[in-house]
């Protein structure tokens, strides 16, 4: 199959899991826009040459997410996990760059051919009548993705109070010309327990919007950015596979977050924008993770498409 039709069947079966929601996101259909500003840390540009990690504080357009591509799910419902979290910094030449991180430490699988196969295995189990086989081939030969869909994904209290994961390994180069492999990690400052099942079932629909709008009235909200550093032997092109908590991590900066987009201003922002994991500075690059350069179109394509009638 030639990447266009790899890329077009994805977003096919992304919209037949999900449904037909013109002008939301094939996934991370519910979301919430936030503005605040990214300070890089004194030990960023030992890491990067990259313009925004050279220490002068540059805005930023952050958006939560829920991962449902239906934008009515609640907030508390199990396919509201895992939370999505994409950030855009201004860059001073007026360009900007994007991460793009949600709150599993992994992902099903590593390529985006697998993750066609998970998808057309989940279509054919809920379909009518329900063909189980070919998940359960697929599960039985892909113990990540197993992994994934047993693994707890419990709903946070707020999403600003959770980790969020890159998943996909970068190769960063300082202005000496050297190269580390990585992938970020966006952290509170203070972590605070998920919710129960219970607790979480009974929460209002947007209680995770409602929140992050109340917490900003209350003072600015502060996040982490950090990227894990690959150890000898660590998995880089596979996704699917978490590092050791261990490993070396080099601390990029804090993003401060401080200001809700107007409630009038969210849909029409949220439609406009273009969050793409791909779209990288001078000094971060690609690595030989193939998810990343699949990503970076498969996100362009979604784009155009979400933005047709
Ligand atoms: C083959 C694998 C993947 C596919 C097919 C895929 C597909 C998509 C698509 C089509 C969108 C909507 C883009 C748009 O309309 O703007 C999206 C958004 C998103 N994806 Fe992925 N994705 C993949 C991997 C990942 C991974 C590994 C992560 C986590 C690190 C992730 C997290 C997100 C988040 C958080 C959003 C919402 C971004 C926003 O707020 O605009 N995805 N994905």
């Amino acid at each position: 199959m030639s990447q266009d039709r790899l890329y077009d069947a994805l977003l096919d079966a992304l919209a037949a899991t999900f449904g037909h929601h013109p002008g939301f996101r094939v996934t991370h259909a519910k979301g919430v826009l936030l503005r605040g500003t990214f300070a890089a840390s004194p030990s960023a540009p030992v890491l990067s040459r990259a313009a925004h990690l050279q220490g002068q504080p540059e805005s930023v357009l952050l958006r939560f997410s829920n991962f449902s591509g239906v934008p009515a799910t609640e907030d508390g419902d199990p396919q509201a996990s895992p939370h999505g979290l994409a950030v855009r910094f201004a860059l001073p030449d007026g360009e900007f760059t994007d991460i793009v991180t949600h709150s599993f430490n992994g992902f099903p699988v590593a390529t985006p051919e697998d993750f066609l196969s998970f998808l057309q295995g989940i279509a054919a189990n809920v379909a009518t009548p329900p063909n189980p086989l070919p998940l359960q081939t697929f599960l039985a030969n892909h113990p990540r993705a197993e992994h994934f869909l047993q693994a707890p994904k419990p709903a946070p209290s707020s999403y600003a109070s959770v980790e969020y994961f890159g998943v996909n390994a970068l190769v960063f180069s300082n202005r000496q010309g050297e190269v580390f492999i990585g992938r970020y990690r966006i952290e509170p400052l203070l972590a605070e327990p998920a919710l129960s099942d219970q607790q979480a079932a009974a929460m209002p629909a947007d209680y995770l919007q409602d929140e992050i709008g109340a917490r900003l009235t209350r003072g600015a909200v502060k996040l982490r950015l950090v990227v894990q550093l690959a150890a000898p032997g660590d998995a880089i092109e596979d996704g699917s596979i978490p590092w050791s908590r261990s490993h070396e991590e080099v601390e990029l900066g804090i993003l401060t977050l401080d200001t809700l987009v107007p409630a009038e201003e969210q849909q029409l922002a949220q439609q406009r924008l273009d969050f793409n994991p791909g779209r990288l500075p001078d000094g971060i690059a690609p690595s030989h993770d193939p998810m990343i350069l699949a990503r970076e179109r498969l996100y362009q394509r979604a784009m155009l498409r979400r933005q047709q009638p």
